[in-house]
């Protein structure tokens, strides 16, 4: 799958947990459909999605990166009257501006060099479905006032074509920025906005709601703990670090690190290094520092980041465990592995 369309990838339904019940003296919704959270904040959110999800208005989702919104796009479509229908997901400041009219509207054969077969857009790949235009504010502007006509007509032309091809869809947008900012900036034109943000929904970030940040990270464990049939914990470490850190990079960062800990834990999971005393490390922050490319397996990640770290901290294998959240028997285990399994290919 072509790196600017999402890769959609399922979560299974959580089993746990009670559905959602907004009524007072309810007790507290542990998640909504693939949505983990009970806190106030994303109680609201999940109350609005179903508000809005039967009607067809366009809805504008407001949050920082990684905080869901795609997941709040995706339950919208899911809960609507278009769920057999596609859930087309496109990230507009993934796309090269000379790009972005082909994948939005497609093209016709021939209308420009390489153009060997005709080629559906987005908004025909979408039809009887949801589009998700995700950072809206990164589309250029000439193609936002396409994208106001094909919003009021729902129709729309192919690059070199000549006829209307009409699409029937709801488009869900989203944005990481302030978007009355985002106008004042040029970013946005503000028919666009007034157009799509029809119903606005803000998504909170993850420091914004309170016990979520536990129930995360317990789901997250517990599907690690499924698919690999296990039972690693949270080491009462990991607990006081998931209420201290603010989680700039919200659920993605949270579930990242818990993948992280979970890779390196034997039995509990360390969420940052247990400095004597000092202040947690993030990782990233030292001086000294790895590269690793997209696209770079788990496991290779891995030994490159215990390589390095036992390298700065001259061999020392206690301090490496110390750093890396490992026990050290876990750390031994590892080297050991290392030691019988050639180098991946140097980059
Ligand atoms: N409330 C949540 N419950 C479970 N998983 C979540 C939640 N919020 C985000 N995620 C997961 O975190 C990652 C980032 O979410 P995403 O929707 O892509 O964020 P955004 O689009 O705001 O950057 C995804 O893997 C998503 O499944
Ligand atoms: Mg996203």
């Amino acid at each position: 799958m072509d790196s600017q369309h999402s890769d959609h990838d399922r979560e299974p339904l959580p089993e746990a947990g009670a559905e959602l019940d907004v009524a007072e003296g309810a007790p507290a919704a542990e998640h909504f459909g693939a949505i983990i959270g009970g806190s106030a904040p994303m109680r609201r959110v999940f109350d609005m999605i179903e508000r809005v999800a039967p009607t067809d208005v366009t809805v504008l989702i407001i949050g920082e990166s990684g905080s869901g919104k795609e997941l709040v796009a995706q339950s919208i479509h899911e809960r609507s009257t278009r769920a057999r229908g596609p859930f087309v997901a496109i990230n507009c400041g993934a796309i090269p501006a000379t790009l972005i009219e082909a994948e939005l509207f497609g093209y016709e054969k021939g209308s420009f060099t390489g153009a060997s077969r005709a080629h559906a857009g987005v908004f025909e790949r979408a039809k009887g479905g949801t589009l998700f235009l995700d950072e809206i504010t990164e589309m250029p502007i000439e193609m936002q006032t396409r994208l106001l006509r094909v919003l009021e007509t729902q129709r729309f032309c192919r690059v070199g074509g000549t006829q209307d091809v009409v699409s029937d869809i709801r488009v869900v947008a989203a944005t990481n920025r302030d978007p009355f900012r985002a106008v004042k900036d040029g970013k946005l034109r503000e028919d666009v906005l007034y157009r799509l943000a029809v119903f606005p929904i803000q998504v909170p970030p993850l420091r914004d709601r309170g016990d979520d940040v536990v129930r995360l990270a317990e789901w997250f464990l517990a599907e690690r703990n499924d698919a690999a049939r296990t039972s690693k914990r949270l080491s009462d470490q990991a607990l006081a670090h998931l209420v201290q850190h603010p989680w700039p990079g919200n659920v993605r960062e949270l579930k990242n690190a818990i993948e992280r800990a979970f890779i390196l834990a034997d039995e509990e999971l360390h969420l940052v290094p247990l400095g004597a005393g000092t202040a947690p490390t993030p990782l990233g922050a030292t001086a000294a520092s790895i590269h690793v490319p997209v696209g770079a397996r788990l496991d290779q990640a891995e030994r490159s980041l215990i390589e390095a770290t036992l390298q700065h901290y001259h061999g020392n294998k206690r301090r490496a465990a110390q750093v890396l959240g490992c026990s050290l028997k876990t750390l031994y285990n590892k080297l050991k592995g290392y030691a019988r399994e050639p180098v991946w290919a140097e980059s």
